[in-house]
């Protein structure tokens, strides 16, 4: 088996009450991990074509006394079930176009049925409801013990938007979630909102018009501000109607434009400032905080967005791709977005980087991430930054390639990377894939529960403590 059966369909679903475990698994580790992906390539005798088009599966591994258990399970989305249904693909996707008319395209626009929701970008837990994400809402809510879909989650409001982020950010010290929303139009508009941990009703602190909207796949979060930084990759709305191309198609890098900044305050929603900054792409911001008065932005970082075509299937099952991954880059301006400046942290290739939980928002010393060794095809090492020494380690075992590393904290941690890294890796030689926990401050393995088969590369994972808190970042 090659590193190309991680982007190959997955279609069985399983649940195993408990894993074989080589090495311990900690007792004290009582939750469950869940992740989404994609894991369906093909229906029919059609394929998508982008690896961010696969139809969305879950999966969940349990833990219970030194004990996994396992469950996957398709999301039962509405891009799922009209595929399954009518055996060819339905909906449109990030980068695969089933080929409408001019007028069906039009109707797609304006009518939500018929925008894909398939939800293999990211888990999270609203009003107590777990729930799957991808960048359009509304999110589709799931049972976390048999993964079974529950259908849309509801919100109690009436505030729209045609895209959003699948990365939240959960802000426990006023316990409210905040994203993002932007309304296609003539002119469009950002629609930033809170919404309380246990509430369905979103309230929107701020709207900012806009004539060009961006695409951004996710946005920085401090205590006290709501950071976007829009890259310059352009979505022309209009043309989006009109013309047939895929929604990847319609991102257009335009870097004369610069990386706009805009600072919007939490708690008044008042913008704050917005600055302009050197073009560059993103799809993932680290963290951000406030330090000696001024804004710290980490994110990662690629030159531009020829990242977005290097993720086609073709290209990936190939290894045409040679770089999956960015660099480490830290912004830092002042609150009103003036002064910006940039320095590369780390020389590294990382991507899905995680942050201890309780520094969102605050200084963090740790970061853990996927990395891309040299010459290797693709994430192939879980990497360990310490911001503070400016020191790499990494653990990385022959025909293993990683998943997003989640860290959980061990109970009475002292220290920020006291606690574990929960990874799920991909095992070309022995043609299965397994959960690996390492000792996040070593990277030492501690223990691995294997599945049957092979698990899709996929996006993110959360670890869900029994308790009623959520551990996200
Ligand atoms: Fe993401």
């Amino acid at each position: 088996m090659s590193l190309r059966a991680g982007f190959e369909s997955l279609e069985r679903e399983t649940q195993v009450d408990t894993l074989s475990i080589e090495g311990d698994i900690p007792a004290w580790l009582q939750g469950s991990l869940i992740r989404t992906g994609p894991a369906k390539f093909e229906v029919g005798d059609e394929s998508y074509r982008h690896w961010f088009d696969g139809l969305g599966m879950l999966h969940a591994f349990q833990f219970q006394g030194g004990d996994v258990s396992y469950a996957n399970r398709f999301i039962e989305s509405g891009s799922y079930c009209e595929a399954r249904d009518e055996g060819r693909i339905v909906r449109s996707e990030f980068g695969t176009d089933p080929c409408r008319s001019i007028f069906k395209r039009a109707a797609q626009i304006l009518s939500p049925d018929e925008v894909t929701d398939n939800a293999n970008i990211n888990v999270t837990k609203l009003a107590g409801q777990y729930v799957s994400m991808t960048e359009t809402p509304p999110p589709i809510a799931f049972d976390d013990e048999t993964l079974e879909t529950e259908g849309y989650f509801e919100f109690d409001d009436d505030v729209d938007g045609d895209v959003t982020t699948a990365h939240p950010h959960r802000d426990t010290d006023r316990s409210h979630v905040y994203n993002y929303l932007t309304a296609f139009g003539r002119r469009s508009t950002y629609r930033i909102y809170r919404q309380p941990f246990e509430s369905r009703t979103r309230e929107v602190i701020s709207e900012i018009d806009v004539n060009t909207p961006r695409y951004m796949h996710s946005f920085g979060a401090s205590q006290q501000y709501v950071i976007l930084v829009e890259f310059p990759v352009v979505i022309y709305p209009l043309q989006m109607v009109f013309r047939g191309e895929t929604f990847a198609e319609h991102l257009i890098w335009e870097p004369d434009r610069g990386t706009r900044i805009r600072v919007i305050d939490k708690e008044s929603g008042e913008l704050v400032g917005t600055g302009t900054t050197e073009p560059f792409f993103a799809f993932h911001h680290i963290n951000a905080f406030e330090q000696d008065g001024e804004l710290v932005v980490d994110l990662v970082a690629y030159p531009d967005t020829g990242i977005i075509d290097d993720l086609y299937l073709d290209e990936l099952r190939n290894e045409t791709t040679s770089l999956v991954a960015g660099q480490m880059r830290r912004l830092r301006m002042s609150p009103e977005a003036e002064n910006i400046r940039h320095e590369r942290l780390f020389d590294e290739y990382l991507e899905l980087p995680r942050i201890h939980p309780s520094r969102v928002g605050r200084r963090h010393r740790h970061v853990w991430a996927g990395s891309q060794g040299e010459s290797a095809p693709f994430v192939n090492q879980i990497a360990a930054f310490d911001l503070d020494d400016r020191e790499v380690s990494t653990w990385h075992e022959p025909s293993c390639y990683p998943g997003e590393p989640i860290f959980v904290e061990r109970p009475d941690a002292e220290a920020e990377d006291d606690g574990v890294l929960l990874s799920i890796v991909l095992d070309t030689d022995e043609e299965t894939s397994f959960l690996l926990v390492l000792d996040a401050a070593t990277l030492e393995p501690i223990g691995r529960a294997r599945v049957s088969h092979h698990v899709p590369f996929g996006f993110h994972a959360q670890y869900f403590d029994e308790g009623p808190e959520v551990r996200d970042g």
